[in-house]
Order: C-alpha cells, then structure tokens, then sequence
C-alpha cells in the first residue's frame, strides 16, 4: 500500500500547496501518506544554480540537465535500490505528455503495489533522455496535451491516488460507488429540495424501494455512459463480448 510520495521539481512549493487542502491534507495529517518535496535546483554545482542547457543538434528550448537530475533522484533513491524487485523500492514516475494515460485501474493498482513513488517534474522542452534511461521506471501522462511542466499532472496524479488510500474518503462505499468504479459513470444524484425550478427528483429514489432504487441507478449509470461517453461504453461492451 502506498505510503510516501516523493517530488522531484523546480516547483516544489507549488505541488506542497496544491496538495493542502481537504481530503488530501487529512490524508497528510493523519499519517495515511507522506509527501516530501525535493527542489532540484539544489543539486546544481554551478554558482549560478543552472539546470537547464540548450538541445544538441538544435532543438527548439532547454532542457534540465541529466547530473542534476541524477542528483536528486539519489537523494531520494539509490541504484542499489533500482536493481531490486518492483514493489520493494520507490518506483519512478516521470510525468511527460509521452507517457502512458492515467487512468483509475492504473492508479488502482499504483496505490496496491508500491510503498514510495517518486514522481519527477520534467519543465521547459523536457528532460535529457539519458535520465530516463538511467532512473526512471515509467513515464506518465494525464491527457494529450502538453503541460509547461510536470507539476500540475503531479498533483492531479496524487490527489487520484491519495483519494483512494483507505480511510482518506471518510465512506469507502463512494469510492466503490465511483464514477468509472465499474468502468461506467455515475448515475445522477439529487439532495433537497425534492422539486426545484420546476424539476423534480425521479421519483423512485424517494421510494424507499431499495431494489428499485439500485436497478435505476444501474439503468442511469448505463445510459448515462452511452450518452456521454460512448467510448467507454465501446470499451465495457468489448470486455463483455470476451
Ligand atoms: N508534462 C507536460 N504535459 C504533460 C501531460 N500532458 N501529462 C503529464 N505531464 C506533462
């Protein structure tokens, strides 16, 4: 179960405060999670704190220079650690529109394998490649489109995963009652007043028909999906087929 997230970035500050607040700076709080922020810009050797430095060959940009990379990582990491099995040392996440998507199942079963993710921010055009190949595990997008830097995906990433560590929401039925739990969406939900603006709530949720009720929130959660997103619904349909 995941416990500790490391951030590699030259923002450290701005993941530390976009990740306090709510349910996620509970999580800190009580100890479900730690999270441990890690300014790259402090492994520079140069006086002036470079990271950064042109492309070979012409590129458009800068890119973070991989000894101050490396540096980091082994601040947080070691490559005695690297050559142990996955699940028993900190797995490295590189957040990149290259990588592959997040999504629930994936964060699922990030949260279930690991104990510490080191989630790296790349800035400016990216990374030297040569990082990459030396301490990362896994690079991850959060959509296609490009970002200024990792740091906004970072935390999306860990508000997805901190969210689903036991006790962080304080009903583990919402998370098993998910939007996408069961690859489908939510079906609509309604609190008082019973009629608003001349719109009523369906009417058997105020049944007190238990059998009933689940059957039309399965029957929502379905038409919903096929309405708003027919490419889940492709994907739900495919898996049944097999
Ligand atoms: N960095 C820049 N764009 C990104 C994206 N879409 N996902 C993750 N990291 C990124």
């Amino acid at each position: 179960m995941l416990k500790k997230i490391h951030y590699l970035s030259l923002f450290p500050e701005t993941i530390r405060e976009g990740l306090n607040h709510s349910l996620v700076a509970k999580a800190q709080a009580s100890g479900k999670v730690e999270l441990n922020f890690v300014q790259i810009r402090d492994f520079s050797k140069d006086k002036h704190k470079t990271v950064d430095d042109v492309v070979y060959g012409g590129g458009a940009g800068m890119l973070i220079k991989a000894p101050v990379l490396v540096d980091s990582w082994l601040s947080v990491s070691s490559f005695e650690q690297k050559a142990l099995p996955v699940g028993e040392r900190p797995y490295t996440i590189l957040l990149s529109p290259q990588g592959k998507l997040l999504t629930q199942d994936w964060a699922k079963e990030l949260v279930k394998t690991h104990q510490e993710i080191i989630f790296v921010c790349g800035h400016y055009e990216g990374v030297d490649e040569r990082f990459i190949d030396l301490c990362v595990d896994e690079e991850m997008s959060i959509g296609d489109y490009v970002l200024t830097g990792g740091e906004i995906a970072a935390m999306v990433a860990s508000d997805v995963l901190i969210r689903l560590l036991p006790g962080t929401v304080g009903n583990q039925d919402s998370i098993s009652t998910d939007s996408l739990e069961q690859g489908l969406l939510k079906a609509s939900q309604y609190t008082r007043p019973r009629e608003f603006m001349g719109i009523s709530v369906p009417e058997v949720l105020t049944s007190g028909n238990h059998q009933a009720i689940a059957d039309w929130n399965e029957q929502e959660a379905r038409e919903k999906t096929r309405k708003k997103r027919p490419d889940l619904y492709h994907k739900i349909l495919e898996k049944f087929k097999k």
